[in-house]
């Protein structure tokens, strides 16, 4: 984790070229962000035009982020549809445009231009296709494919007739895709043959079967072919989409959708628990994607913009799909991996695509970093004018090396701090109006109003500089709404901590020039490569086994990842420790989750320190793991403190 530099740190302002030329410049933010907090409604309600509405609205905002009664709605009496918004407005302007650069994961494989044109009839056969399968307005449909077309396609032929997506990154379990499958009571997944990643390939077909063996019976299966690969078969449920897709009628008429109806579902990790579903609605959250990714990247008509997400995760949605198509933009879908065929992958593709904003996570960049310049100096990168990144804290150090290396000191670097509850950037320098600064969020974008809470008494702090946790005094257009069938569980995770607050779960600091570095999660979740997860899933998958009797699971600090997986196990009475068993036990949660959860560590563990009430000590573990032994604390209060010196002797190494 980034320790958060003190106010001293180096300082880039915007360059004048930047300047003069972006959407955005000091006077202006600092206009603009005076009128957003002073008056929302007015603001949003002027904002709220980027948009277009078949009625338009006339309320703006009814919010209430008062305890037993949390209420978020925008634009709430407007109706729209996001997918009309996407593509059917461009028509008359960009018809031949390129709406969708899509690069394979084989550079061999040709590159395919999907203009808006072709967009447009592309995603009303699948608007029609999933009619045909019997899907309607408000139903769920779960989304699980590669990188490809299909499934922008996908995603916005279920917002064309009203149906709810919720979309599960291709690198998860059949267990945690039919949990996904059961939690929204989807009608139909949407999966391909095999998705080719890194020059191998996974088995998504056969993941979704496994998982069906978990899910009602009614649940069908569109199959869209990505590898042709054979797959096995069921008759009457699974569905050929590359056959359908010849018979499937061009046009299929936007159903009139109200602002606050859902758009989609997203699984992401909590402190707790399983999974929650993340709600987005659909007039808001498609002003607040479209209003951030053209200010925040200071697009304009004619760039290729690319962010190198999965549509797994919301900032694919956010920032491949919906904020890009609904400015018209051209945006980049891009299957690969930073490192295959080599390292220079990345910058290949920003000379072949003449890529203008580029939009990736701290990890990559460390690991590109770790290749060394060489990869990046053979690639003609003039066409980059900002980069950007999102995820995790970024280290001084990969900021630099992207800023000098990558930017060649020219590119403004956005970092943008957002989650998947907020829809889109929230802190984030403006690349014309801000200076930057390696490792911090700075500023608050329109209507955004951080503040600095002391983590104890859940008092504002007002001076600054200062650290303490990070909330929001009011809402934003692109806030989540609820979760998904558990309006309850909303307002505890992030209503109930700090009254008439939002918390963010994340800690920061303001320093003297009142900029905002996040310094991290303050809860029991863990942001491995960009991934968040809870380190309660990973106990619950390892528990799971028959060898296991008790796990507890933390961070720490990973010079890749951002954060390892470092896992106390302690074993049945009846079992032996050994190689083979952590093998084991790797494989296990790997299979319980996806790769992305698989232990980095794993220490046998004889005892956990618990309480005398028995609550396992995990500020303890965390230290133990991170080497930290100075920083122990008092463990006076310990059922038995010798456990602490067992679990320091036998560390494992890092
Ligand atoms: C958590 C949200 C939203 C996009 C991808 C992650 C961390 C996100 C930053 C940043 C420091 C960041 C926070 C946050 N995070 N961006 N620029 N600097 N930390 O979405 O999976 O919902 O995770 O990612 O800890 O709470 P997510």
């Amino acid at each position: 984790m980034t320790k958060p530099a003190q106010s001293e740190s180096a300082v880039f302002p915007p360059s004048p070229e930047m300047t003069a030329h972006a959407h955005v410049d000091a006077a202006k933010y600092d206009a603009m962000y005076a009128a957003s907090v002073a008056d929302p409604e007015a603001f949003w309600g002027e904002h709220g035009k980027r948009i277009d509405w078949i009625k338009p609205f006339s309320q703006v905002r009814n919010v209430s982020f008062q305890p037993g009664n949390i209420n978020i709605e925008w634009y709430g009496d407007g109706t729209m549809n996001v997918a009309a918004n996407c593509i059917d407005r461009h028509l008359a302007t960009r018809a031949d445009q390129t709406a969708i650069i899509f690069e394979p994961d084989d550079p061999n494989e040709a590159a395919e231009h999907i203009s808006y044109a072709q967009l447009h009839r592309r995603v009303c056969r699948m608007a029609n296709i999933l009619e045909t399968m019997g899907v309607r307005k408000g139903d769920r449909v779960v989304i699980y494919l590669p990188m490809i077309p299909e499934a922008a396609y996908a995603m916005l032929a279920c917002a064309r007739i009203g149906a709810i997506h919720s979309i599960v990154f291709a690198g998860f379990s059949p267990d945690a895709l039919a949990a996904r499958i059961n939690g929204c009571d989807a009608k139909v997944v949407i999966t391909a043959d095999h998705a080719p990643r890194g020059g191998r390939t996974s088995p998504l077909k056969s993941n979704t079967d496994a998982a069906l063996l978990h899910c009602k019976e009614s649940v069908k299966c569109l199959v869209v072919k990505r590898t042709g690969e054979q797959t096995t078969w069921i008759d009457g449920r699974d569905h050929d989409y590359n056959e359908m897709v010849l018979e499937a009628n061009d046009y299929s008429r936007p159903v009139e959708m109200s602002a606050e109806d859902p758009l989609f579902i997203l699984y992401t990790s909590g402190s707790t628990g399983q999974p929650k579903g993340v709600v987005h609605t659909s007039g808001g959250y498609l002003v607040y994607a479209a209003m951030t990714h053209e200010i925040t990247f200071d697009y304009h008509d004619g760039d290729v913009f690319w962010c190198t997400a999965d549509v797994g995760w919301v900032t694919g949605h956010s920032y491949i799909v919906y904020g890009p198509l609904a400015n018209g933009a051209t945006t980049v879908m891009f299957e690969g991996v930073p490192t295959y065929p080599d390292a220079s992958r990345f910058w290949q593709v920003c000379e072949k695509h003449k890529v203008t904003q580029f939009y990736t996570a701290p990890t990559a960049i460390r690991a590109l970093m770790g290749q060394g310049k060489g990869f990046v100096e053979k690639c003609d990168l003039s066409s980059l004018r900002l980069l950007g990144t999102v995820g995790e804290p970024i280290n001084p150090e990969a900021w630099t090396w992207y800023n000098d290396v990558v930017g060649k000191g020219k590119c403004p670097i956005v970092d943008t701090w957002w989650q998947t509850e907020t829809g889109g950037h929230l802190l984030t320098p403006l690349p014309g109006a801000h200076a930057t600064k390696p490792g911090a969020a700075m500023k608050p974008f329109f209507g955004v109003q951080p503040v600095v809470l002391d983590p104890q008494s859940g008092e504002e702090i007002h001076e600054t500089p200062t650290e303490g946790v990070l909330c929001l005094k009011d809402s934003w257009p692109g806030q989540m709404r609820t979760i998904w069938g558990d309006h309850d569980r909303f307002e505890k995770t992030y209503f109930s901590d700090y009254k008439g607050y939002y918390f963010s779960g994340d800690g920061c600091r303001r320093d003297s020039d009142g900029d905002y570095w996040i310094t991290g999660r303050v809860d029991d979740v863990i942001n491995v490569s960009g991934h968040r997860m809870g380190t309660a899933e990973v106990e619950s998958a390892l528990v799971a086994h028959v060898a296991v009797a008790e796990a507890a699971v933390v961070g720490y600090p990973h010079p890749i990842k951002g954060q390892g997986i470092y896992c106390y196990v302690t074993l049945m009475n009846d079992q032996e420790p050994s190689e083979e068993l952590r093998k084991a036990l790797r494989t296990w949660v790997r299979t319980e989750i996806g790769p992305i959860a698989s232990p980095d560590v794993i220490q046998w563990a004889p005892g956990l320190p618990k309480t005398r009430s028995g609550k396992i000590m995990r500020r303890i573990l965390r230290k133990i793991a991170e080497d930290d032994y100075g920083a122990l604390g008092d463990t006076s209060t310990l059922a038995d403190p010798s456990v602490v010196d067992e679990l320091i002797a036998n560390r494992a190494k890092t």
